[in-house]
């Protein structure tokens, strides 16, 4: 049943092309983006003016991914938080206000409870969410199911995936009501999307090289993830997954917050994972982090940058050099989790942890 795998999580990683496949599949129908449960009106979904995205752990950094999308296509103001902290703060909500839930169970209490703040103070709830039925999309105005089947593996890889592409659905939803897309260019977003399932195909072909050096870095003390834009919440859940597979100390951080304070833990020998934007999406923000990588390997660091296709820029500067296919600037992440993922997995394995079941962790979290 783990298809061979010694691990469940491993069998998920492997399965999410078919993840991000099933997630998309009948919801671009003639033409137009639809959602799972609709009980907004088109009205209601036009008048919104702000977007609040709640959600824990890894489904809190797919929200952080959605908010560069969503704000981009549909020009409302997305805030992301933490579904622990969200209604502590008194957050301001009202008929206009889009609270988007995320969670793979659908359990989770704090997204709950989010969820049941933002509903009192009129606001409406649309939810992402992998379990049919569970109470989160059951308390919500408007649901999209992400479809990977049950999630075995604690840590979440494919769900993760799939949420990341039903948040860029959400957002393509938002854009198609709001009119701030054309429909051609909802559609040819749409299609973007329909060909990211075979990138991470060819990708994963290629991750024996990754297993390899998770073996070689596997006794290092601590690693960091340094991204930018949409590869700052990926170098997030890069450190996530270490830590809670490896139980290694892992931090994750814009590389633009480098100089303010993180530097100073460079030192000889220490593994730093980069995320780097495509050179050609994202031109100026690829040399920004070039000079990073420079600055990091010219005081010891271990580089291991994950690169676009032919990034030839990247190599005198890279350790280790992980390819990623070449990919629309706002869905690379579906592209980039997929070696950090491999590398936390590998790297618990060769400490001789258990890969499915971390110490200390539940599936689903019911209680705050
Ligand atoms: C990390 C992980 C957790 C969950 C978090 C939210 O690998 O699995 O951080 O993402 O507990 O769970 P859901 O999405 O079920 O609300």
């Amino acid at each position: 049943e783990k298809g061979g795998h010694d691990y469940f999580m491993l069998k998920e990683i492997e399965e999410q092309p078919a993840a991000v496949a099933d997630t998309l599949r009948g919801h671009f129908v003639d033409g137009r983006i639809v959602l799972d449960e609709q009980r907004l009106s088109d009205q209601e979904l036009r008048d919104i003016d702000k977007v609040f995205v709640v959600a824990c752990g890894s489904s809190y950094h797919s929200g952080l991914v959605a908010k560069y999308a969503i704000e981009h296509w549909t020009r409302l103001p997305v805030e992301v938080e933490l579904a622990s902290e969200f209604r502590y703060r008194d957050p301001v909500l009202d008929r206009s206000t889009l609270v988007v839930a995320i969670s793979q169970s659908g359990e989770t209490a704090d997204t709950l409870e989010a969820v049941r703040h933002a509903k009192d103070q009129k606001a409406r709830v649309l939810a992402v969410c992998n379990t049919n039925g569970a109470q989160i999309p059951r308390e919500a105005d408007a649901v999209l199911y992400t479809r990977t089947g049950p999630e075995i593996g604690v840590a979440s890889t494919k769900a993760f995936l799939a949420q990341m592409a039903a948040n860029l659905l959400v957002g393509l939803a938002l854009a198609q009501a709001r009119g701030t897309k054309y429909p051609d260019e909802v559609a040819r977003e749409y299609q973007d999307l329909e060909a990211m399932p075979a990138k991470i195909e060819q990708l994963l072909l290629g991750m024996g090289p990754v297993r390899e050096l998770a073996r070689e870095l596997a006794a290092s003390p601590a690693v960091l993830f340094l991204g930018r834009h949409v590869g700052y919440p990926v170098a997030l859940e890069g450190a996530l997954k270490l830590k809670e597979l490896a139980y290694m100390h892992a931090e994750g951080f814009a590389a633009g917050e480098l100089k303010h304070g993180p530097i100073a833990l460079i030192e000889d020998g220490l593994p730093v994972i980069v995320v780097m934007p495509s050179p050609k999406g994202r031109a100026v923000l690829h040399s920004k982090l070039l000079s990073n990588i420079r600055e990091i390997q010219a005081r010891g660091a271990v580089t291991v940058v994950i690169a676009e296709e032919g990034d030839e820029t990247v190599r005198p500067f890279a350790d280790h050099l992980v390819e990623i296919p070449a990919s629309p600037s706002l869905l690379q992440p579906l592209l980039s989790t997929v070696p950090l993922q491999v590398f936390a997995a590998e790297v618990a394995q060769t400490r001789g942890y258990d890969v499915d079941k971390p110490r200390n962790l539940a599936k689903s979290v019911t209680v705050e």
